[in-house]
């Protein structure tokens, strides 16, 4: 039965550029976004920009320009490297556009009306990278950021306070009710041990800067970044607006997030919707971090590699493939150039490549070109057994957030698919039933091979589809009419196949 998926980003800091870390979130949201909608799931997928704080105020002000001036352009980099890595969000939100603004006011102002706020001083460490204050306990040397071991800054504010710390018991019984929130177990015993950890109020504005959304009842001040970058989940389907979206996608969401912020997404964000009478997120996915040379990617450490300047290297597909199948969401991953070439060359060029080439070779030889259809499902049928366990475990792997997993099982069917034409050597066979039926299995095969990849590589899987003479696109039942289904037996037979240039022609360290 289809049903719904909604699957939100973190909205990212524009102060950085996209870098493969940020890529590493999106690209995996994308590619669950896009086995929902595969699978006909109604979806939605949204990510976005962050674009108040400190942090960009003071950058404009390097700049010489205004914030807004600043963060227009900085936004833009997010918006066309994630169309250049074919990320298909179906909303962009951006934090200072006014159906934003809006939406925080009212929310806020709704948890200010249950009385969840109070006016007070606040003073403490606080890292402009981060934008957050940090317990001295925490901090490194008693001095440095434990994200980006930078100095922290001693603030000092008046301001209002919302009062997390009533919320210990509701967060607990809120996680005791819903024991598969977050993904995986280890980040959800990590959440709650923040909140059993004990909750102290936190500062919720700011009168030092105004770039920021307007406190509506005390204009003097703005909201903290964080508070307000948090609301973008429901600004963007409508809270507050259009009751029939907000209710049709919320609580329902599924929030993917990295490890680094936990505490804001598991803790205070939860806390705040049920201040304000909002249901708090129903999942969380939390994935670890992609490091070089054993350390975060990040601006502040200057080693971000610009995913677009690497996809047009080694393909945007390939890149994609790497990003999901090298770690389990969920695990650190080290990124290495030679780990991403390396498996480029032995699964993309050397299996599918070479099984599109080889079937395609012999369809020319053997068939005239035009691909046979297939032998029906039936025990026996080897391709057609393996097919149907592979789409079954496809099938259960994206349900629990493992698209690494769905990967290793599609090319269980690719392996199969070429051993069975070492096995039965159609070239060798006289042009008749035996090589068809040869054939016709492999290019079936090909075009479930060329669903399940569709997900992670949307470009080469829309290219594999066409060369074995489908129209449309693999990924859109709807298009591609009665051969888009997952299952065996849809390949219709008599189309033209074409061999065309190497699908992932092979690529060296060096290139
Ligand atoms: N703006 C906040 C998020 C607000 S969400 C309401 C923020 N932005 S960020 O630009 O720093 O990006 C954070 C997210 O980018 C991380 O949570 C993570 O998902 C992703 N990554 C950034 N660097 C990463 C790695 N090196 N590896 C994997 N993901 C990384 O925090």
């Amino acid at each position: 039965m289809p049903g719904r998926f909604f699957l939100t980003t973190p909205i990212y800091y524009v102060n950085d550029a996209p870098h493969l870390g940020t890529a590493y979130s999106t690209v995996n949201g994308d590619a669950l976004a896009r086995w929902h909608r595969l699978i006909g799931d109604e979806t939605w997928l949204l990510t976005g920009t962050d674009e108040h704080g400190l942090k960009n105020a003071r950058a404009a002000e390097q700049q010489g320009l205004t914030p807004q001036e600043w963060v227009d352009r900085t936004s833009s980099r997010y918006v066309d490297s994630w169309a250049a890595l074919e990320v298909s969000n179906d909303d962009f939100i951006r934090t200072t556009e006014p159906r934003h603004h809006l939406s925080v006011q009212r929310f806020m102002q709704a948890i200010h009306d249950n009385g969840y706020m109070h006016k007070g001083l606040y003073e403490g460490w606080y890292c402009v990278s981060c934008e957050a204050y940090y317990p001295e306990p925490d901090l490194i040397e008693g001095r440095l950021c434990p994200v980006h071991e930078r100095p922290v800054e001693w603030l000092t504010e008046e301001n209002w306070f919302f009062e997390l710390s009533r919320f210990e018991q509701p967060l607990l019984e809120w996680y005791d009710g819903h024991p598969d929130a977050i993904f995986p177990d280890s980040r959800r015993n990590e959440a709650l041990g923040i909140i059993k950890g004990g909750l102290q109020d936190i500062s919720i504005t700011r009168t030092s800067i105004d770039w920021g959304v307007r406190v509506p009842w005390d204009e003097a001040h703005v909201f903290y970044v964080w508070y307000d970058a948090l609301v973008n989940y429901i600004t963007a389907i409508g809270y507050g607006e259009d009751e029939n979206r907000f209710s049709k996608w919320w609580p329902a969401v599924h929030h993917l997030l990295g490890k680094d912020i936990i505490r804001f997404h598991c803790v205070w964000w939860p806390a705040m919707c049920l201040a304000a009478g909002v249901e708090p997120p129903a999942h969380y996915i939390v994935h670890g971090w992609l490091l070089v040379s054993g350390e975060k990617m990040s601006k502040t450490r200057l080693n971000q590699i610009d995913p677009v300047d690497l996809g047009a290297v080694i393909g945007v597909d390939a890149l994609r493939y790497h990003l999901v199948r090298e770690v389990a969401l969920g695990a650190d991953g080290d990124f290495t150039y030679e780990g991403l070439v390396a498996r480029y060359n032995s699964d993309l060029a050397n299996n599918l490549g070479n099984l599109l080439a080889r079937v395609a070779t012999v369809v020319g030889s053997k068939c005239g070109g035009i691909g046979p259809a297939p032998r029906p499902a039936a025990p026996g049928v080897r391709l057609s057994e393996i097919a149907a366990e592979v789409i079954a475990e496809c099938r259960d792997a994206w349900a629990r957030f493992a698209g690494h997993e769905a990967l290793e099982a599609t090319w269980r069917l690719v392996h199969a698919a070429n051993a069975e034409l070492e096995a039965t050597e159609p070239w060798k066979l006289p042009a008749g039933p035996q090589a068809d039926a040869a054939l016709g299995d492999a290019l079936e095969a090909l075009r479930i091979v060329a669903m399940l990849i569709s997900p992670v590589m949307p470009g080469a899987a829309g290219e594999l589809w066409s060369r074995i003479g489908l129209t449309g696109h693999p990924d859109e039942p709807g298009a591609a009419g009665e051969h888009g289904s997952l299952e065996w037996g849809v390949y219709p037979g008599g189309l033209t196949v074409v061999k065309g240039a190497a699908l992932f022609p092979r690529r060296t360290s060096e290139s």
